[in-house]
């Protein structure tokens, strides 16, 4: 396993295991905590969570599963979520809204230790950015939170370079990562100036749905099965499966990235560590830029 360091306290595993969809796989009790001991065998060692997955339901069946059941392996672990979404209804709201007030910050990171069974956060992300936020405000919670040791290094997720900078302005802390959508579907961050401006600060990148939530497995729509007929025949050449071919086709970019798996099942988190030995050349990798867009660059 490769590792990324974030700083002097945190490395992430380059295969992050994403725990979004543990409430609709139904993975709980003894079946998630074995998947975990398989995952950390493995050196896969970080695990991204969010307030808001499965409804705020995820966070507390990893805590009820596994880190009260093992609290030996928090130590073994690194612990990523993130705050600033409000679901409808949370707060008596019709809408969904975000909302990156010290506030809400500092209520929600109390409420993500308590589920998750954990008294330190090893990576908070400010989920989305919040248009209506005073970034002096989210920053001074941010920065609180790392004072007092709740949470030992602060990131974004879905931030436009811009944003980066500008909440960045305030903080005294250093923003570690971005997490963002990258994948064979998931291109536009490549060409956006997010992927340039990570490189531009050093900036490592956490790549959400590497797979683009599964459905180039499962759709059967011409761009969709062009992308998968390419990416078939490049996992032929290289004796492997398709979802090594795209994590491999994510680590070939100069950015270095973690890819966030969103699978439950512990053969296809091999694949996303098998991938860091795949090496694609540059042919491969811009025919799947090609079979995805629908044509060749210019
Ligand atoms: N920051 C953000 O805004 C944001 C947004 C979305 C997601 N995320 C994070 O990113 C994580 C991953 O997202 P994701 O779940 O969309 O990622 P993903 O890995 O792209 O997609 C996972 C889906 O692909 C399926 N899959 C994986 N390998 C497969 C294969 N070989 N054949 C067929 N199906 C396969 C999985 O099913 P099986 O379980 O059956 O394998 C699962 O349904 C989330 O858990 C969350 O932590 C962050």
């Amino acid at each position: 396993m490769e590792y990324i360091k974030l700083s002097e306290q945190v490395d992430l595993s380059k295969v992050v295991i994403g725990c979004m969809r543990i409430k609709d796989a139904g993975m709980e009790g003894e079946q998630l905590l074995q998947f975990v001991q398989e995952c950390l065998d493995l050196g896969v060692t970080s695990f991204d969570h969010a307030p808001v997955y499965g409804g705020y339901a995820c966070e507390k069946i990893f805590g009820d599963s596994v880190l009260r059941k093992d609290p030996s392996l928090r130590e073994k672990m690194k612990l990523i979520t993130k705050t600033g979404i409000v679901l409808p209804g949370l707060k008596g709201n019709k809408v969904i809204y975000y909302e990156s007030s010290k506030e809400q910050i500092l209520k929600e990171v109390d409420e993500s230790l308590i589920k998750l069974g954990t008294d330190y956060i090893d990576l908070l992300l400010v989920h989305r950015p919040d248009i209506i936020g005073n970034p002096a405000e989210t920053a001074d919670a941010l920065d609180s939170l790392v004072k007092s040791g709740k949470v030992l290094n602060v990131g974004v997720s879905n931030f436009m370079p811009s944003q980066v900078s500008m909440l960045q302005s305030y903080l005294s802390t250093p923003l570690v990562t971005n997490q963002m959508e990258l994948s064979v579907q998931g291109l536009d961050n490549f060409f956006n100036g997010v992927t340039d401006d990570a490189l531009t600060r050093r900036m490592p990148l956490m790549a959400w749905s590497p797979l683009g939530g599964g459905n180039v497995f499962k759709n059967d729509d011409g761009d969709t099965t062009r992308l998968r007929d390419v990416i078939g025949e490049i996992a032929n050449a290289h004796q492997t499966s398709m979802d090594v071919v795209m994590y491999a086709w994510l680590y070939k970019h100069p950015v270095e990235v973690a890819a966030i798996t969103g699978t439950m099942n512990i053969n296809r988190v091999k694949s996303a560590v098998d991938a860091l030995d795949v090496s694609l050349s540059y042919d491969e990798w811009y025919q799947i830029l090609a079979a995805s867009r629908g044509y060749d660059v210019p």
